[in-house]
């Protein structure tokens, strides 16, 4: 029996190494160079290219290498099977610490001055005052995040699909409460899911609810922002900026608008990638529950779509 890697474009030794170290009597491959697909009880994947985890006839369960499963689900030919997904206290950190980074750039207004050493122009101003964040998405990494900010004294709110109790944040929920969650938002952050119900949610609309002059930060997929809107927004001050790290099309294409906006900062999908040194035993130990037919750490909810 084997263990395969289905993570393309990724140096993939070290991962293998380790689980070689965890899982000792299983062979760990690196799709495509499987030696006997039949062979196959396991599968670790990101952005698996459609149809290789089809290819799999004895495949038992699916581990997804990252927190998000969208790319694993747009798979039409996915086999019907039990799937795991990363949720993990270094990644957590990761991500809150990207966070905090994004937010002193902008209180120190480093987009600015970085504009303006361009233009070698010489214009002291005093931080800008940033008091009140709002979190959409209240799980794993949003709800890390809006506790976070609490506890470091900013008035948060946060919003999620299901009513939610979190210590120092006022949590709204449904699509109903979406307008109240930001309406006093100095920044907003996006920690949703990728699913049905959030692919384009963030469009003219939502930029209309959100106070003028908000700094917008989008940390979990592209399409959930319609990016159109995104830049309507921006150019029109509703939202004063906005920092990406996620995109609809990864790499952002050439000659994308968001490339050149003034006020947009990019980062390329970097704001809380998978250490493999602190998930090998979360994906062995699931290995080793397919194996003994037992529910997985950290499931997906198929129906949910998260
Ligand atoms: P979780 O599944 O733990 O949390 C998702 C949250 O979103 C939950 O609070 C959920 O509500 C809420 N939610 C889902 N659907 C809706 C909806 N329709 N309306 C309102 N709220 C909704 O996910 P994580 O926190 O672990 O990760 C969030 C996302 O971050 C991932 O899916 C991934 O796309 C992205 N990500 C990005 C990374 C990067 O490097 N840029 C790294 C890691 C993750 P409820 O609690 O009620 O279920
Ligand atoms: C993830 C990601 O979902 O890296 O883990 O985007």
């Amino acid at each position: 029996m084997s263990l395969a890697l289905i993570i393309p474009d990724r140096k993939l030794d070290d991962l293998q190494q380790r689980l070689t170290q965890a899982l000792p009597d299983t062979r760990i491959e690196i799709w495509p160079d499987i030696s006997s697909a039949d062979e196959v009880e396991f599968a670790v994947v990101w952005k698996q290219p459609s149809g290789s985890l089809a290819q799999l006839p004895n495949l038992k369960a699916i581990q997804c290498f990252g927190a998000g499963v969208d790319a694993i689900l747009a798979d039409p030919t996915l086999p019907a099977l039990p799937i795991a997904r990363i949720v993990d206290n270094s990644l957590t950190d990761t991500m809150v610490r990207y966070l905090d980074g994004v937010l002193s750039h902008y209180r120190l207004r480093l987009d600015q001055f970085s504009s303006q050493q361009r233009q070698q122009l010489w214009k002291p101003k005093s931080p800008r005052q940033i008091s009140s964040i709002c979190v959409l998405g209240l799980g794993e990494l949003g709800g890390a995040a809006a506790q976070h900010f609490s506890a470091a004294g900013y008035h948060v709110s946060g919003w999620a699909r299901t009513a939610k109790r979190l210590p120092g944040v006022h949590c709204y929920s449904g699509q109903a409460e979406l307008a109240l969650a930001v309406a006093e938002a100095d920044v907003v952050i996006c920690l949703l899911p990728l699913t049905a119900e959030t692919e384009d949610l963030l469009d003219e609309t939502f930029f209309n609810q959100v106070k003028a002059n908000t700094i917008f930060i989008n940390v979990a997929r592209g399409a959930i922002v319609d990016d159109t809107a995104l830049v309507t927004a921006l150019d029109s001050g509703q939202l004063q900026a906005a920092c990406l790290d996620v995109f609809r099309q990864e790499p952002l294409l050439a000659g994308h608008p968001f490339w050149l906006h003034p006020a947009i900062l990019i980062t390329p999908h970097v704001s809380a990638v998978t250490n493999v040194s602190t998930v090998v035993q979360q994906i062995a130990e699931n290995y080793r529950r397919s194996q003994r037919g037992e529910a997985l750490l950290n499931p997906v909810d198929l129906k949910r779509g998260y």
